[in-house]
């Protein structure tokens, strides 16, 4: 079954070419970060302005790199949500028109299951059960993964995801947007001078919080003087370290209680090397095995959803096809778990 799929919740067009007998047949993007650095975060309708020019160009280059043509795919998969209701609305009525013209069934996919299943996408993919950590933007969670759509929520996040943390603080220190990557190439040139809190990391639970970490770095910034590039890096370097031994030692209590041997980590932050070197120790020392999609398919992309979207088409006995542009911009994934 050749499935196409279509990202477009936030400030990312993504589009790929999934085949569930021969995997990932092509991929393509437009990162509109330029577009949105000036205005230092995503200007919503900027954006959905920007899927419509890239979405269809894209597709034509991802059917062109597979040697495929529009009646050659089976089915389409879009994100529905959440996100930017405009931007999903540009993906959402392509995908749907689309499947309409072709005749042929389409999914709305959620983009955590997307972010969720990413690792899969990768040779010697992990197998069910597992550990997952999704880290993005606007996501900090723990989940235990059985199979597709069956997911239990083991721990999340109180106020600001992780990503969200790394993106004010970034902020904070005066760095570009995404702050995210941004401030990780800083934290290499910087050094432990600095003391920042950990919360939560002895809390019983495996929930996060990482909204006091970003007040504490704003105390440190208003009393460094002067704030050099030294002393930005040396603060960026505290906060990956406070950040990524929280998350570390959270992944590690999850794998405990839940008894499984295998984690698997998705969503922007999970491209951050600091998180990555240590989890691949911690994890080593315990004898568990991690996983990580690889680092394009960690931020949004087309292919995650085009894998998750053929997953799911692939179980689902379609009798009648809606069509409707239904986009879903609030979309909690506990409504997507199976009992
Ligand atoms: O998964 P994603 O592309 O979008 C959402 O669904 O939110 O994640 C974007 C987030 C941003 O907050 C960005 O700053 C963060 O991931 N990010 C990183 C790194 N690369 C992206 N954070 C830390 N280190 C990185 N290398
Ligand atoms: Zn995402």
């Amino acid at each position: 079954m050749l499935v196409l799929g279509l990202e477009s919740s936030c400030d990312e067009t993504g589009v790929a070419l999934y085949d569930t007998e021969h995997g990932l047949l092509s991929h393509a993007l437009h990162s509109q970060v330029a577009m949105h650095a000036d205005f230092g975060g995503v200007v919503p309708e900027l954006a959905s302005r920007d899927h419509i020019q890239r979405a269809l160009p894209l597709t034509e280059q991802v059917l062109k790199a597979a040697n495929k043509t529009l009646q050659d795919i089976d089915g389409i998969a879009y994100t529905q949500g959440p996100g930017l209701a405009g931007a999903l609305l540009v993906g959402t009525s392509i995908a749907q028109s689309l499947a309409f013209s072709l005749k042929i069934p389409s999914i709305g996919v959620h983009h955590l299951e997307g972010h969720l299943l990413a690792p899969l996408l990768e040779e010697n993919p992990p197998e069910f059960p597992f550990v997952a950590l999704l880290v993005s933007g606007g996501h900090s969670q723990l989940m235990r993964v059985d199979g597709i759509g069956q997911y239990q929520l083991l721990g999340d996040t109180l106020d600001d995801a992780a990503g969200e943390a790394f993106d004010k603080t970034a902020k904070l220190l005066g760095l570009g947007y995404p702050g995210g990557p941004a401030l990780a190439k800083i934290a290499l040139q910087g050094k432990a001078r600095f003391t920042l809190p950990r919360p939560m990391l002895h809390s019983k639970d495996l929930n996060f919080s990482f909204s006091g970490l970003k007040t504490a770095v704003l105390t440190l910034v208003n009393k460094t003087k002067p704030l050099d590039t030294q002393a930005q890096a040396d603060i960026a370097w505290e906060f990956q370290e406070a950040v990524t031994e929280i998350l570390t030692a959270k992944c590690m209590t999850a794998l405990r209680e839940t008894g499984l041997d295998n984690l698997i980590v998705s969503g922007g932050v999970g491209a951050n090397t600091r998180l990555r070197e240590r989890l691949n120790q911690a994890t080593k020392r315990k004898l568990c095995k991690v996983s990580y999609p690889r680092l394009e398919f960690c931020t949004d992309n087309g292919a995650m959803i085009a894998f998750a979207g053929a997953q799911r088409l692939k179980a689902m006995q379609i009798e009648a096809q809606d069509y409707r542009f239904g986009v879903r911009p609030r979309w909690d994934l506990a409504e997507l778990m199976t009992p």
